[in-house]
């Protein structure tokens, strides 16, 4: 079955977003966690397949990526030692929906352009190889 990378992270993307809006109705420790964990997987996935098959041609671009996944995790962290803080987790949502919003309008439309379908599948199935894998690790 053919699978696509962009498809696939957009998929993870509307996970967070439901997530970030459950614990926004109301802050619970097993949402967290779930988010958590649903994060670092795609944050990692991210990391070892799309953006250094993008990083030769795109390296600002990418590296800025990376920095908001730091954001990201610095805001996950401090969410959970402050037991769900509404400030921070409005600070997370917003860090969380400025990196989306990037990554599917400017960063996708040029590695749709960059890669072709055989790369596309590849990149995929490494995307989803090592989500799996973190999501087991947590
Ligand atoms: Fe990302
Ligand atoms: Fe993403």
């Amino acid at each position: 079955m053919a699978t696509n990378i962009f498809e696939h992270i957009r998929k993870g993307h509307r996970e967070v977003e439901s997530l970030l809006e459950q614990l926004s109705s109301s802050y619970d420790r097993s949402t967290y966690d779930r988010l958590n964990q649903t994060l670092q997987a795609h944050m990692k996935a991210e990391e070892e397949s799309l953006y250094p098959a993008m990083e030769g041609q795109e390296s600002e671009m990418v590296q800025h990526a990376q920095e908001e996944h730091g954001q990201v995790r610095q805001l996950l962290q401090q969410l959970k030692q402050e037991g769900g803080a509404p400030s921070v987790l409005s600070q997370l949502a917003q860090a969380i929906q400025d990196h989306v919003q990037e990554e599917e309008n400017e960063m996708f439309p040029r590695g749709q352009r960059m890669f072709d379908q055989m790369k596309i599948d590849e990149l995929s199935q490494k995307f989803d190889e090592v989500d799996r894998r973190v999501v087991q690790q947590i």
